[in-house]
């Protein structure tokens, strides 16, 4: 009997993982260049961390997490995103001592949300997180690095940002927000209605469409943030601006975790459909303090790699191709033999390619060649092995160019360091780039404190 895997948790088979190796390639590039390093963290964690951390009254936590009884022990989940993980290592292993870090990850998370086009029981993240620094020129920075991946991918993506304000103001904002819903309650759809009591700000978050009247209508947060909060949003703004990142300042964009404060942005793109954000993220100035560690604020973001690779799909972009260098064509036994050898040679100097130990028919070797995306496949027979010379015929356009076989490593060697360079190979910043304090005094959580 044949079993099926699990429900909203999908194979990626290797033609597709060639996509998703180029996303997970370019996004080490360009992180490197940002100063961020990575981090892997288990997952499986306790329960009681996302709880905590992303908030008990969210759908992630209270509806989607895998959850379970680890032998009659300790209740142990899934990890549904990666932020509450990440945070916990960086507390548990001391790494605030060292001061500001910037972290990323990639991995898969697990919400056992209703499956659906972009929307999976598995899916997986490539996040960053920044910690020690609540300065709003991080925010900024980090959207740009986000705004820079994109770009180098050929992505089209939309920034949306907000603010969603802080314990300042945002309780006096939720009691508004409450009331007001609570007075609309009959012209809101059921999920709405639990949404209330439970997690109001979601309720802006609504899509059905007979509750968007009331929901442009509801009291705006932006118009309710305190002196601090509106100064941080200029700043981000400022720090785009100077960066040349365009966004769209979106007052009703909330975000489905609790964790955040002030800043919180997405970036959505019309090739998604209904699940149209291909990454999220903001600021979490409270987090490290709530888990157990001193203050620190922090922001991150997490993008979803099946969402990504269904963006670069739909525009048409072929998975890189993975093909070997050349194919080893044999005529003869003589010609099978000293595939073997070429074969071995090149690929102690680092070319890859490829044989069909099985031989047969040349005309059926040449499909081969083509299947596994040779770019060139090489007859070896006898008359080869005596003469010591052979001719590369191109897969593709069946042109060919004799070859000495002697020179064949050095050849393919020089074509294949031709190929496009990777521009940015970065293990370390190289350049550490010291500021003047020129922007206006902005009013950070550690001078509210009275901290500085
Ligand atoms: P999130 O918005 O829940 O944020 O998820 C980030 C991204 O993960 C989404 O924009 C989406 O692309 C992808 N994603 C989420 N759920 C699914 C799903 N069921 N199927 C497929 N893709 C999905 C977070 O997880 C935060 N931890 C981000 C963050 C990091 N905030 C601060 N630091």
């Amino acid at each position: 009997m044949k079993i099926a895997g699990v429900k909203g948790m999908n194979d990626v088979l290797p033609a597709e993982v060639a996509r998703w190796q180029e996303m997970e390639r370019v996004a080490r590039e360009v992180f490197a260049l940002y100063g961020y390093r990575e981090v892997r963290t288990p997952v499986v964690e306790p329960a009681q961390l996302f709880a905590r951390g992303v908030g008990e009254a969210t759908d992630i936590v209270n509806k989607e997490m895998y959850v379970f009884e680890d032998k009659g022990e300790e209740l142990l989940a899934l990890r549904p995103e990666g932020t509450a993980g990440t945070v916990r290592a960086f507390i548990e292993h001391g790494a605030y001592v060292e001061g500001p870090q910037k972290w990323f990850y990639l991995g898969p998370m697990f919400r056992r949300e209703r499956p659906q086009k972009g929307r999976y029981r598995q899916f997986h993240q490539i996040g960053c997180e920044a910690f020690g620094i609540a300065e709003p020129f991080l925010d900024a920075e980090q959207i740009a690095l986000l705004a820079d991946y994109f770009a180098r991918l050929g992505v089209v993506a939309t920034l949306k940002l907000n603010s969603v304000g802080d314990a300042s103001c945002r309780p006096a904002y939720l009691a508004k927000l409450k009331a007001y819903l609570v007075g609309r309650k009959a012209e809101l759809c059921p999920d709405c209605n639990e949404r209330i009591e439970r997690n109001p700000l979601r309720v802006l978050d609504c899509k059905v469409e007979a509750c968007q009247p009331v929901l442009n209508a509801a009291p705006k947060l932006l118009e309710e943030l305190c002196d601090g909060c509106r100064a941080h949003l200029d700043q981000v703004k400022a720090g785009l601006d100077a960066l040349g990142v365009a966004y769209r300042v979106d007052g009703r964009l909330v975000r489905g975790l609790d964790y955040y404060v002030r800043t919180a942005y997405e970036f959505t793109s019309d090739a998604l459909g209904s699940q149209s954000a291909v990454a999220g993220g903001g600021r979490y100035d409270r987090l490290v303090e709530t888990l157990g560690g001193p203050p620190t604020p922090g922001i991150g973001f997490a993008l979803g790699e099946e969402r990504l690779a269904m963006i670069l799909e739909k525009a048409g972009r072929a998975p890189p191709a993975t093909g070997p260098a050349v194919f080893f064509v044999s005529a003869d036994a003589e010609g099978a033999m000293e595939a073997l050898r070429r074969a071995a040679e090149l690929r102690k100097a680092g070319v890859a390619c490829d044989l069909d130990p099985r031989g047969g028919k040349m005309k059926a070797q040449f499909k081969q060649a083509e299947r596994v995306g040779a770019r060139w496949a090489l007859v070896l027979g006898g008359e080869e092995v005596r003469s010591g010379q052979g001719k590369l015929k191109d897969v593709k356009t069946r042109e060919e160019k004799a070859v000495a076989l002697g020179e064949l490593v050095e050849l393919l060697r020089r074509s294949a360091s031709s190929g496009p360079a990777s521009t940015f190979r970065a293990p370390g910043p190289w350049v550490a780039i010291y500021s003047a304090r020129t922007s206006a005094p902005v009013d950070t959580p550690r001078r509210r404190e009275g901290k500085s």
